[in-house]
């Protein structure tokens, strides 16, 4: 099959490597299209050091099953079903997965992200029959790669105890930020105001039921205070710097939630006084557990107008290697994009 391999930090090749088998258990999916993530951008870049060379990456996917192995007979999955997969993989039986909490696994392994996965930008991935999240065959199959970026989005307006009604601010109007104003939006928030500084991902937000603010014409928090008639009951950080902590910190009302789940720099400075004296609380946002992510995919399934908006183009195989230089570059793409296999399949 052929894949996608960050051969060395800021190339990318494509190289043909052995076809996965399906192993106890498991299943194969052929991809159909992989969403091209921020954190495969670091990857590639060799900005955040969790991707290495000679890595295949790419953990927001959509695909079809092509093979079921011993052991999945009562998965009730059929070849040529359309699905995702979950890509976090935990060991199901230590004191965090019991609670479902997988994301603390400390035997936790991600597809896409964990180096030696061969992971779905490649035709074929083999994955465990438990994390594949069956799709409609209604919605336009691209629409499955969304589904992961939803649910990181989901845990995190959920990890900020988002009550129906409130305010929302997001900081970043990014993929991670977009699916944030939706999940936000999903999950009851009565208005959403996205900081970010570009106008193309300022517009792409504003059509999809957020109001954008740009922060570099006044301070984010008098923004918000004009716009809210009061500061935000909730912000979620989707850049994670320590300028948009500070925002973020100053934008909440004194007593409400500050979610980081960006992860732009590896410290922050923080005005400590915002936390201890008005007692916000800050909680950290990392991946999804189970229900965030079947609850993501039957949102998806519902074909929700908005998420067209979130796909800003699609690449084949052989562009895909210029698609991540050029959003490495910050080429001003507002949404996503997926490199597509499907017609490439050989
Ligand atoms: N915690 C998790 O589980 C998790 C999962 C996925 C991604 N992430 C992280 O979330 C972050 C966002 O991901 P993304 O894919 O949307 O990245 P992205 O880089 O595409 O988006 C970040 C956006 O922030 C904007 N921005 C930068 N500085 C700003 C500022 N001072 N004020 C307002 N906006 C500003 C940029 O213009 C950009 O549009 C990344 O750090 C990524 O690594 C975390
Ligand atoms: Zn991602
Ligand atoms: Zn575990």
């Amino acid at each position: 099959m052929r894949a996608l391999e960050l051969v060395d930090f800021n190339k990318m090749d494509i190289v043909e490597l052995p076809s996965p088998l399906a192993g106890h258990g498991e299943v194969i999916v052929d991809t159909v299209a992989t969403g091209i993530c921020g954190s495969d951008i670091h990857g590639f870049t060799g900005h955040n050091g969790r991707r290495v060379p000679g890595q295949v990456m790419g953990h927001e996917t959509v695909g079809r099953v092509s093979a079921l192995g011993p052991g999945t007979e009562s998965s009730g999955l059929q070849v040529g079903q359309p699905v995702t997969f979950n890509p976090l993989l935990a060991c199901g039986t230590c004191a965090s997965c019991t609670v479902e909490h997988p994301q603390h696994c400390a035997q936790r392994r991600i597809i896409g992200v964990t180096p030696d996965i061969t992971a779905a930008f490649a035709e074929k991935t083999a994955v465990p029959a438990e994390n594949i999240v069956p799709l409609s065959e209604e919605i336009p199959i691209a629409y499955g790669a969304l589904i992961e970026p939803l649910a990181v989005a989901f845990h995190a307006v959920r990890r900020a105890g988002l009550r129906p009604g409130q305010k929302v601010l997001v900081i970043g109007g990014g993929p991670i930020g977009q699916s944030v104003v939706l999940a936000a939006l999903q999950e009851g928030a009565a208005e959403v105001l996205v900081s970010e500084v570009d106008p193309h991902r300022r517009a792409l937000c504003n059509r999809i039921g957020a109001r954008a603010l740009n922060p570099a014409t006044s301070p984010v928090a008098s923004q918000v205070q004009e716009q809210f008639g009061s500061l935000a009951d909730v912000t979620v950080d989707a850049v994670g710097i320590t300028a948009t902590m500070g925002d973020a910190l100053n934008a909440t009302r004194i007593g409400g939630t500050v979610a980081l789940v960006g992860m732009g720099d590896p410290e922050l400075r923080l005005d400590a006084y915002r936390v201890s004296t008005e007692e916000r609380q800050v909680v950290g946002s990392f991946c999804y557990n189970n229900r965030d992510f079947v609850d993501a995919a039957a949102w998806v399934n519902l074909q929700p107008k908005a998420l067209a908006e979130l796909i800003s183009r699609e690449v084949g195989l052989t562009d895909a290697a210029g698609a991540f230089a050029a959003l490495a570059a910050g080429d001003g793409t507002p949404g996503k994009i997926l490199v597509r296999f499907g017609s490439d399949v050989r």
